[in-house]
Order: structure tokens, then C-alpha cells, then sequence
């Protein structure tokens, strides 16, 4: 049996080697997330507006392995941009993925860029 965790692997920005064009701009809420697919995964994207920013992250929670965290809510926890889980509030930086107020497993998280209006997220296979 895989271990669905497993599959998800922080990706550098300069360890990427495919930029995969997730959707337009539009397709994601304001300072909110999506979810998007890309192979077999499940990747949480977030429209961090208020920062003018973009974060990308394994939608899996690690906590209960739920693919949730993209409707989770985003904010911030002491300067560091973070999802919280919307089933038991666990915090995860969308910078490095570590978990800010317990001690899970960090989650994966994949650069982002935006041009032409559209979504890409960065994968390094
Ligand atoms: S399943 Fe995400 S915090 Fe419990």
C-alpha cells in the first residue's frame, strides 16, 4: 500500500522543472484557495491577496490524511502566511509547510507563478 503523504514533496523553486498551467486567475477566490489536479495529485492553491502573494500546498492534511486544506482559511501567524485545516484548525506555513501549532509532519508546498493571467504551479519530475 502507498502511503498517500508520501507522494507529496516540498518542491524549490530552483528545482523546478515543469511548470504546469493550473487555471486562470480568476478561477481562485480572493485571499482563499482551490484545489487543482496535476497527475495524481491534489494540489491547494491560494490567492493570498491581501499580500499580493500566491501559495501553493499538498491539500492532504497530514493530521487525518483528508484532502481539505484548500478550503481552508488562510491568515497569518506571527508574519508567517499559513492555511489553517477547517476540520481541526491545525496551522501550517505556506512558506516551508511546517505545522505552527502541533507537532505534525509539515506539509509539501510548490512555487507559484502567474503569467498571462493564468496559474502555474511548479513541479521538479
Ligand atoms: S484533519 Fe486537518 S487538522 Fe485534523
Amino acid at each position: 500500500m502507498t502511503i498517500i503523504s508520501d507522494k507529496y514533496k516540498t518542491v524549490k523553486l530552483e528545482e523546478v522543472t515543469i511548470w504546469f498551467k493550473a487555471a486562470p486567475v480568476t478561477a481562485f477566490p480572493k485571499d482563499g484557495g482551490a484545489c487543482v489536479k496535476y497527475k495524481d495529485l491534489q494540489i491547494a492553491v491560494f490567492n493570498f491577496e491581501r499580500l499580493n502573494t500566491w501559495y501553493a500546498c499538498q491539500n492532504l492534511s497530514p493530521e487525518k490524511q483528508e484532502m481539505v486544506l484548500s478550503r481552508g482559511m488562510i491568515g497569518d501567524h506571527k508574519g508567517i502566511p499559513m492555511v489553517a485545516c477547517p476540520l481541526h484548525k491545525k496551522t501550517f506555513s505556506l512558506e516551508n509547510g511546517e505545522n505552527l501549532n502541533s507537532d505534525l509532519d509539515p506539509i509539501a508546498v510548490y512555487p507559484i507563478k502567474i503569467e498571462d493571467d493564468f496559474v502555474y504551479v511548479g513541479f521538479s519530475e
